[in-house]
């Protein structure tokens, strides 16, 4: 078949770039010099938007790998201090520990004892570095035998309101040891408003809740539960974290825990639910936060160690994204890491 057109003709014209509209916007101008970008970047992350999780767990003198988590570890209250140390150092405003009990039963009856792993660290960072924030994970996951967020009904079922009273009492008992922020993750229904009422009853109106009011049943939470021995031992968690498909449900969270006297709200995992935290940012006049979890950092480092991916690249990707999303808070494995750069950068 032969064309209507003189192929050789239009070819020619274009090649020569004529009898084109010739774009007069141009938004690669700003794009020409690393110096244009950081220019005119809409959004920038800084030490002081990180908060680094600390592993804490009994003994002296422990550091110990965790397996899926390379270069994080776990450690006794000794040790998480200098690691605490590293973190204000760096510029890192806080830290947010999670324990590892010496032992679990039915009951969670380490979650609320003065010599708990949490507690222990508690008073021992801020005796040494009162300036930093610490902020202490409430959950019953770690503390209990069956590995579940709560205590059980005698049929196995999480029975929200005693667990509710549980966390309470642990609210409490971090709050006597001197912790800035407590940080319900538990999910379950009332938690906030019972939280307040306990801490302000006992004199400790000045500390903050950062509610994981939006927390979703994620497969990303894999590596943590190695790091924190809390997987459970039957059933999973989805009678109480929230259905992944849903996202109206997440503003109805949100605001309901601001209403209960929640201080921040916190979104998890990150990168799945950037759309949340854009709709939860919008709903709340509170602070958002965001926890890029041990999935997400695992995945990261696994393929960064095949080579597969630059690491710190897609680190600044991601965390970049979250502040893009609305999140003024951002929990991350990565945070030490990332505050190194900045302030080598800075040198
Ligand atoms: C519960 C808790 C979990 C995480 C933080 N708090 C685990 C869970 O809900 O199963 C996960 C954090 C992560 O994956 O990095 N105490």
């Amino acid at each position: 078949m032969s064309s209507t057109f003189d192929q050789t003709k239009i070819s020619s014209e274009l090649r020569e770039g004529a009898a084109l509209p010739v774009p007069t916007i141009r938004p690669r101008r700003l794009r020409r010099t690393a110096a244009m970008r950081r220019l005119t970047a809409e959004h920038r992350v800084s030490a002081s938007d990180l908060v680094q999780p600390i592993f804490v767990v009994p003994g002296e003198g422990v550091e110990r790998d965790i397996a899926s988590m390379p270069e994080i570890k776990q450690f006794s209250v000794d040790r998480a201090v200098g690691e605490a140390r590293a973190c204000a150092a760096l510029g890192i405003p806080a830290v947010i520990l999670f324990g590892i009990p010496p032992e679990k039963d039915d009951e969670a009856s380490w979650l609320a004892r003065p010599d708990g792993p949490v507690q222990r660290a508690i008073r021992a960072i801020k005796f040494a570095l009162p300036e930093l924030l610490v902020i202490a994970d409430l959950c019953g996951c770690e503390y209990t035998s069956h590995g579940h967020c709560g205590l059980l009904t005698p049929d196995g079922e999480i029975d929200n309101d005693r667990s509710v009273a549980l966390l309470a009492r642990g609210a409490l008992s971090y709050a006597e040891c001197g912790v800035d922020i407590v940080a319900p993750s538990d999910m379950m229904d009332g938690r906030v408003a019972a939280m307040r009422t306990a801490l302000d009853r006992a004199g400790h109106a000045d500390v903050a809740i950062m509610s994981y009011a939006v927390k979703y049943a994620s497969a990303f939470y894999g590596p943590f539960r190695e790091a924190a021995g809390s997987t459970p031992a039957f059933g999973d968690r989805r009678t109480h974290q929230m259905d992944p498909p849903n996202a109206r449900e997440a503003v109805k969270e949100a605001l309901l825990d601001v209403a209960e006297g929640a201080d921040i709200v916190l979104v998890k995992p990150a990168l799945s639910y950037l759309d949340v935290v854009v709709r939860v940012r919008r709903a709340v006049n509170v602070p958002v936060a965001v926890y890029n979890v041990s999935g997400e950092y695992s995945m990261i480092k696994a393929a960064a160690a095949r080579g597969w991916i630059d690491e710190d690249r897609a680190v600044d990707e991601l965390i970049v994204s979250c502040k893009r999303a609305g999140a003024g808070i951002i929990i991350t494995y990565f945070a030490k890491s990332i505050a190194a750069r900045l302030a080598k950068a800075q040198r």
